[in-house]
């Protein structure tokens, strides 16, 4: 059979960074508040005109870079994003274009924080089938655009940036122990209420903006986060000890502490960026794999644990070889 082997990452956050004390300067809000109950101290904000596809070019033309191939050899393009350019087309066909990629299909993927780990089980499932050959599988976000700054309960959460991570269906024969595993997705509409864009172009031909029960969110992420991380370990016997890695969906500190606590992940395992990113949504997984490849963490033949949950409910969670 083939098997999915991860060959490069690339990210890319805007230029703008925005401190918890500028979001101080502007509203009731203060360091002390954000750090405490979510860990964050900053995030970046994409300039006006900087567009979800463009901050997903840069990521996919670095994850190229890393992997030593070109946009010729793509053919197929899995972008997750609650954050498009447009309504339609898919900000994926932008990037292809902009890549200069004309075989293949590119598409979209909408589970909001869960989008890159929807689109890398995605992408991994063409590619076992064989009808596509080397994939470009991208988180890339504008939150920046959606988020009410009136709102001081959600608007010092999120952050705008765009990982990729560039995948190859290789033959199980020669692609030794490298390669995903296993990938586990989940979801459960009857929590759609809980977090949610106001607008859309059938509702109200708005954007809207986000709205959340972050208490009702909070209680929920725990449990949702270990129980699709156990269905991954029982799926190949591998196990908190065995695993090198723990790259988390970077909502919040608080969460990301709790499920590693929960499943037993010692601490020095866990690559936080949510500290410097904010929440970054379908981007935050491969921004914080991309810091630890080139940070020099994670190496050839780590075993690396993925995890996301978020608006729908969504969640899942993914096990790749490196
Ligand atoms: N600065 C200062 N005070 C604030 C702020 C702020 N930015 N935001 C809210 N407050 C106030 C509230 O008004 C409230 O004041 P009151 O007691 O006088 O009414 C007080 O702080 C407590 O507010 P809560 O909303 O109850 O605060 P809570 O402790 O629940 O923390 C938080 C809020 C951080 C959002 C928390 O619920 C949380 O982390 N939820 C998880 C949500 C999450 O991470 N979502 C990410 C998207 S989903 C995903 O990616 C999985």
């Amino acid at each position: 059979g083939i098997r999915s082997v991860a060959r490069g990452t690339g990210s890319y956050l805007p230029e703008r960074v925005l401190s918890n004390a500028d979001l101080a300067a502007r509203m009731d809000t203060s360091d002390e508040w954000i750090v405490q109950r979510t860990g964050i101290r900053q995030r970046h904000i994409a300039a006006e005109g900087e567009f979800t596809s463009h901050l997903a070019i840069k990521a996919a033309q670095r994850a190229l870079d890393a992997s030593g191939l070109t946009a010729a050899d793509i053919d197929l393009i899995v972008l997750g994003t609650a954050t498009p350019d447009q309504t339609f087309p898919a900000t994926s066909v932008t990037v292809q274009a902009e890549l200069g990629i004309t075989r293949g299909a590119a598409f979209d993927v909408q589970a909001v924080c869960s989008g890159f780990v929807f689109a890398l089980a995605t992408a991994d499932a063409y590619l076992k089938t064989g009808a596509f050959k080397r994939a470009l599988v991208i988180g890339a976000e504008t939150f920046s655009r959606i988020l009410d700054w009136e709102d001081r309960g959600t608007c010092v959460l999120f952050g705008d940036g765009a990982g990729a991570l560039v995948l190859e269906g290789v033959d199980a024969a020669t692609a030794g122990k490298s390669g995903l595993l296993t990938s586990h997705l989940r979801s459960d509409g009857r929590h759609r209420a809980k977090l949610y864009v106001d607008g859309g172009p059938s509702t109200t031909g708005t954007a809207g903006h986000l709205r959340m029960e972050g208490k009702e969110v909070f209680k929920h992420a725990v449990g949702m986060i270990t129980d699709v991380i156990e269905d991954a370990f029982a799926a190949t016997g591998e196990s908190a000890d065995s695993i090198d890695w723990f790259v988390p969906h970077q909502a919040n500190r608080r969460i990301i502490d709790a499920s590693a606590l929960k499943l037993g992940i010692a601490p020095e395992k866990v690559v936080t960026t949510v500290d410097l990113h904010g929440n970054t949504s379908a981007a935050s997984i491969p921004l914080a794999l991309d810091v630890a490849v080139r940070d020099g963490r994670i190496t050839k033949g780590d075993l690396v644990l993925l995890e996301a949950m978020g608006g729908g409910f969504t969640w899942g969670s993914a096990l790749i070889r490196w």
